[in-house]
């Protein structure tokens, strides 16, 4: 492995943090591991796994419910977490962190739990055309129940969002939901200046952040977030945990998502009363390892720098733009903005008429990792004119040599096909 490099002027050391990532140490089908599809799920760093080992061999409990050494070690560790994590996003207050199981979930506890005791028959929604199918259904599955309208934000022809019509967008409207960063097109966007509309028109704002908490600095008040959702899989943390930041004043007056153990006060014959938040929206016991584990995994990542993990990811962008269009001009397309400044670490291509999946499938041959498919972005896939899309994207561990060996495999791709 000593033969990789790094980025010339890159901040981050790829090569010395690759080495971290056992994972990434695997051959595959007789080549070095170019793991290209870190917006589906990212890999762990030995820290994260340690840490998740640690817990159970020595202070397995549940929490907020044993009087005794151990639970309370447990309780203690959550909590630490829970207050890192706050740190982490900007948030000045641990209690508007609410653990979930994944991004999906925090947006479904947004729609099950705000949206269902807000929204009826006459209002409206705005959602942007680059949402994930997780900041749709659930408005959708509300929608159908209580009769309200959804509007979209329409897109350039780089798939960067419209705003040219947001004022009339927003006109009457009680929510806008929308995502930080496309995880099909890499597209940064424009949170705050659309946060400080949707304010000035009284709609709270809802941010899709899975694909740009793991990459970029995020405060949520710079933003003017009212709510924040996002995964721990995709930052170097563990499955099976997700987070919803939402604004105090806003959690204390929803109802809660999910009834049952901790999430209550008292429960009698005719009743309950819910409990404070954050556990008002915890039912029962929490993925306690991997709360510890994404408590690491931020760790880990505020020692890297954030600001340094968004340059990486852009220089990596830059250093892939090059090499594929000076490899394959024309055959190959890019979708969304030419301008790696305006896209974190995803890009989503076509070369050119090969399905998606053959680019994978020959991908895979020479050990390189992509996704391909609709990405869960249908409404984004019939906007780019597309069924599917083939998608490379980078993270903290990829060295220049992940896109040499992107570019060969494409190039071997191309032979078979074109
Ligand atoms: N939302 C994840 C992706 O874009 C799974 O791949």
């Amino acid at each position: 492995m000593n033969d990789l490099r790094n980025l010339p002027g890159d901040p981050l050391d790829s090569v010395a943090i690759r080495a971290q990532f056992p994972v990434l140490q695997r051959e595959i089908k007789g080549h070095r591991m170019a793991f290209l599809d870190s917006a589906a799920s990212s890999q762990k760093p030995q820290r994260v796994i340690d840490s998740m080992s640690r817990f159970y061999e020595t202070i397995n409990a549940n929490v907020h419910r044993g009087v005794y050494e151990i639970s309370e070690q447990s309780t203690t560790a959550v909590e630490q977490a829970r207050r890192d994590i706050a740190r982490f996003i900007g948030a000045a207050d641990a209690a508007e962190v609410v653990f979930t199981k994944n991004a999906t979930e925090s947006l479904n506890l947004v729609a099950g739990s705000w949206g269902r005791a807000n929204l009826g028959p006459g209002d409206a929604i705005v959602l942007s055309m680059l949402e994930h199918h997780a900041n749709i259904v659930p408005w959708h599955m509300l929608a159908a129940e209580k009769g309200f309208e959804i509007r979209w934000i329409p897109l350039t022809d780089d798939a960067q969002l419209d705003l040219s019509s947001l004022d009339t967008l927003l006109d009457g409207a009680k929510l806008v939901g929308v995502t930080a960063a496309s995880n099909v097109t890499g597209t940064l966007t424009p949170v705050r200046r659309i946060a400080d509309a949707a304010h000035q028109a009284g709609a709270v704002v809802c941010v899709d952040a899975c694909q740009f908490v793991p990459h970029s600095r995020c405060d949520v008040e710079e933003l003017g977030a009212d709510f924040l959702a996002f995964s721990g899989h995709k930052m170097c943390g563990p499955t099976g945990i997700g987070v919803l930041w939402g604004r105090r004043t806003l959690l204390e007056e929803m109802p809660p998502f999910l009834g049952g153990g901790s999430m209550i006060r008292d429960v009698r014959l005719d009743g309950f009363t819910a409990n404070e938040i954050p556990h008002k929206f915890e039912a029962g016991t929490p993925p306690i390892a991997e709360i510890i584990g994404l408590g690491e995994a931020v760790a880990f990542l505020e020692e890297l720098g954030m600001d340094n993990v968004l340059a990486h990811e852009q220089a990596m962008s830059a250093y892939a733009f090059r090499t594929l269009t000076e490899r394959f001009g024309e055959r190959l397309t890019i979708h969304g903005p030419a301008e790696p400044g305006q896209r974190a670490g995803v890009m989503s291509f076509a070369l050119g008429d090969v399905h998606p999946h053959d680019v994978s499938q020959i991908l895979d041959e020479h050990g390189v990792a992509v996704r391909a498919g609709h990405h869960c972005a249908k409404p984004l896939m019939k906007e780019l004119g597309v069924g599917a899309t083939a998608r490379a994207s980078w993270y903290l561990y990829n060295t220049p040599d992940d896109v040499d060996a992107l570019a060969d495999a494409l190039d071997a791709t191309a032979e078979f096909f074109l």
